[in-house]
């Protein structure tokens, strides 16, 4: 596996796979790498830890970083190039970087694109970016971060110019035995926190029972704020969307809870397909 920190080591990369991340890696990155390697390569998983998707107080400095651990990792999972830029390298003070319009789903839902304002501009900043160096055939993101697999789905869909071909694959989040979801955050929930962090998987699960038992989209979404608050989380929204749009659901479609809670500093984010 080669270790690549500028633009010139990755002049032999093209039209392989692209894992894009913040480091921190876990068993979720490390089945995106899987899934990667069996639809192109070179693999390539990135590692950057992008701080124009960090609002005020959202603490880019303190975010994990573990490159050594990250590097075995990755190239136990089967990576044949990690890169690890720097800030110069991903935004030269020399370069205009050119970011496509946000897509709708980046904006309307009211979800994280209300709560985090600008963070959706920074994630697409960088991963267009990530994709101009890297120039993959596809690209592999988890569905932990839905509603940030949609906002790159689209971007994707609208450049066809510039990413031609280009194809974003998803994977299912991976979780731990007790449905938590896996995540480079879990690493500042301290003992205690554990228990109430497993709230968003019972108010998912919860409200997907409700779901086969016939409930409406306003039921579902009281009872995951009761749930939520059961386990002392501030909630930032509980809702059921339409799976494509995240907007409100329409019977016909299939649709997904999303989650988003607070405990303490920590911010918490889950979704779940309803069946
Ligand atoms: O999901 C993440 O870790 C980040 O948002 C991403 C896609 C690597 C962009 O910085």
């Amino acid at each position: 596996m080669r270790v690549v920190h500028n633009e010139s080591g990755l002049e032999a990369v093209s039209a392989g796979a692209i894992i894009p991340t913040m480091g921190a890696l876990h068993e979720g990155h490390l089945a995106l790498v899987r899934r990667a390697g069996r639809l192109a390569a070179p693999v390539v998983v990135s590692i950057f830890v992008n701080p124009t998707q960090f609002g005020p107080g959202e603490q880019c400095r303190r975010y994990p970083r573990t490159l050594e651990a990250d590097l075995a990792a990755a190239q136990d999972a089967g990576a044949d190039v990690v890169f690890a830029p720097d800030v110069q390298t991903m935004y030269p003070p020399e370069k205009e970087i050119s970011v496509p319009p946000l897509p709708p789903v980046a904006t309307r839902p009211g979800l994280e694109d209300a709560h985090r304002p600008g963070h959706f501009a920074g994630v697409c900043q960088v991963v267009a970016r990530l994709f101009d160096l890297v120039k993959p055939s596809v690209a592999v993101f988890g569905e932990k971060d839905y509603q940030q697999l949609l906002v790159i789905t689209d971007m994707v869909r609208a450049e066809t110019d510039r990413w031609p071909g280009l194809h974003v694959e998803s994977v299912e989040t991976v979780r731990d035995g007790e449905g938590l979801a896996l995540s480079s955050r879990n690493a500042y929930l301290h003992p205690g926190q554990r228990d109430q962090a497993l709230g968003l998987y019972s108010a998912m699960t919860s409200a997907r029972r409700a779901a086969s038992h016939g409930a409406i989209p306003a039921a579902m979404e009281s009872l995951m704020h009761a749930i939520l608050a059961e386990h002392r989380l501030t909630v930032d929204y509980a809702a059921v969307r339409d799976a494509r749009t995240l907007e409100a659901p329409d019977p016909s479609r299939p649709a997904r809870v999303l989650l988003a809670a607070r405990l303490g500093e920590l911010r918490l984010i889950d979704n779940m397909p309803l069946e």
